[in-house]
């Protein structure tokens, strides 16, 4: 993305906007990543402190994110600065867009090795390699491929170079058409399988799991894995909002586009709960088998429905797509901000980020096989980069962010800009003031401590 304002071509609808929004958001995060630690953190304690988190921490944030963008009119760090400035505040805020820099780069590190099991996946089930199958044969292919470092190093590759193509040449507003198509598709393939698991049992089983409230489990831990994913999730913490809102119009409705954001990115989640934990229990399978968990599941069902190859060929297709779109968001702060401080033109910037990002995921790919002993503070590389991007710094780059929105901003023409009544205006200076930073710091603090 540009820094200038003259080259800054401004969405051409705010359904543009939402559909980049959306591509950004939307992707392993909900299918892949959110079920596997719902099964880790024990069930519904982690569904309802995550539901928490959007609501008053990930929502707030995001349109934070999105109006500072839009005032700033650059990339997050100049942003971040001449927003300040403006303010009559210290232009060190700059250091706020750039720890998101290095959020994407090490997040796309690992998000590429699974959209390479995804990739893998579609040439799996396409090629019929699950049919009546059953749960342990299911189970040994994937622990085949995760044993498998040559595998894994070829999808990440083919992963990584689509996405290297797509941000190298500048075809990413292409690519956010085609989600006109693909994100809908994935959403009617998520309820053809919950479908499925209404008819073939489970169901009942998988609701009460994720929904009916077990405080029991509310550990610190649990909070904080909820909290990191829910600036996972909705791609905050990281600047690539803050860029996202420079392009926006005056004329948009932060709250109103944030809302329709946010309720899409949850209910693709919720909906891939409800699509994977049914077969989990019908089958026997261990909800807490981490990030293999859909890789596990999904193919049992595919291996016995009708038209089960068709779907599951076309499910792991959309799911690469939404992982394609939203690593294109991780890898373009990198490549723009090599373009913009040093000599190199975009297709050098782009090789160059991707290159490093690349055997980046191959470290964290080989913590599956050959360097599984190789741990850093208990983790294995691949959670180790996990682990520091989410329950570090994205929380605490959305706390700064926050703490700037509501402290250091001018709050009048926060609330015109939001067009607030007085009322709802002040909740929301008790959410964005209180409730959102006291939250990230409770749970933070309590997870050093603890
Ligand atoms: N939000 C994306 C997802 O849920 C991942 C992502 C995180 C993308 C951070 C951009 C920035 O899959
Ligand atoms: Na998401």
């Amino acid at each position: 993305m540009a820094s200038n304002k003259q080259d800054h071509a401004q969405w051409s609808s705010s359904f543009g906007f939402v559909l980049a929004a959306v591509g950004s958001a939307v992707g392993l995060g909900n299918i892949w990543k959110f079920p596997y630690m719902v099964g880790e953190s024990g069930g519904s304690a982690f569904v309802i402190a995550y539901l928490f988190c959007i609501a008053l921490v990930g929502f707030p944030v995001l349109v934070a994110e999105w109006l500072i963008g839009r005032r700033g009119q650059k990339n997050p760090i100049n942003t971040f600065k001449d927003v300040a400035v403006s303010e009559g505040k210290s232009s060190s805020w700059g250091i706020v867009g750039a720890t998101g820099i290095l959020g994407g780069f090490l997040i796309l590190s690992f998000y590429s090795v699974i959209g390479g099991w995804a990739l893998n996946y579609i040439t799996k089930v396409g090629t019929g390699s699950f049919a009546g199958q059953n749960s342990d044969s299911v189970a040994a292919t994937f622990d085949g491929m995760l044993a498998s470092a040559g595998t894994l190093t070829i999808w990440h590759t083919v992963f990584m170079i689509i996405t290297a193509l797509i941000v190298g040449i500048g075809v990413t507003r292409g690519i956010e058409n085609a989600a006109k198509i693909m994100m809908p598709l994935l959403g009617v393939i998520l309820f053809i399988i919950v479908g499925y698991n209404v008819i073939n049992g489970g169901f009942g089983e998988a609701v009460n799991y994720l929904f009916a409230p077990d405080l029991s489990k509310l550990t610190v831990d649990v909070m904080l894995a909820a909290l990191g994913h829910a600036f996972f999730t909705l791609s905050i913490g990281m600047g690539i909002m803050v860029a996202y809102g420079s392009y926006l119009g005056r004329e948009v409705n932060l709250l109103k586009t944030a809302r329709t954001v946010v309720i899409l990115d949850t209910v693709i989640a919720l909906a891939a709960g409800l699509a994977i934990f049914p077969i989990i229990f019908s089958n026997g399978l261990d909800p807490a088998s981490g990030p293999g968990l859909i890789f596990v599941s999904l193919p049992i069902a595919f291996g016995s429905m009708a038209g089960g190859t068709i779907i599951g060929t076309l499910f792991f297709l959309l799911i690469t797509f939404a992982a394609v779109t939203s690593s294109i968001s991780l890898l373009e702060p990198s490549v723009e901000f090599l373009e913009e401080r040093t000599s190199m033109n975009r297709t050098m910037s782009t090789i160059a980020a991707s290159t490093v990002i690349w055997l980046l995921g191959i470290a964290a790919l080989l913590s599956f096989n050959l360097w599984s002993d190789f741990t850093i503070m208990g983790n294995g590389i691949f959670d180790a980069l996990d682990k520091l991007t989410s329950k570090f710094l994205l929380p605490l780059t959305g706390l700064a962010g926050i703490i700037f929105f509501a402290w250091r901003m001018d709050q009048r023409s926060i609330q015109q800009e939001l067009n607030l009544s007085n009322g709802t205006w002040q909740i929301w200076q008790i959410v964005t003031k209180f409730v959102a930073p006291i939250a990230v710091i409770v749970v933070f603090v309590a997870a050093l401590v603890g």
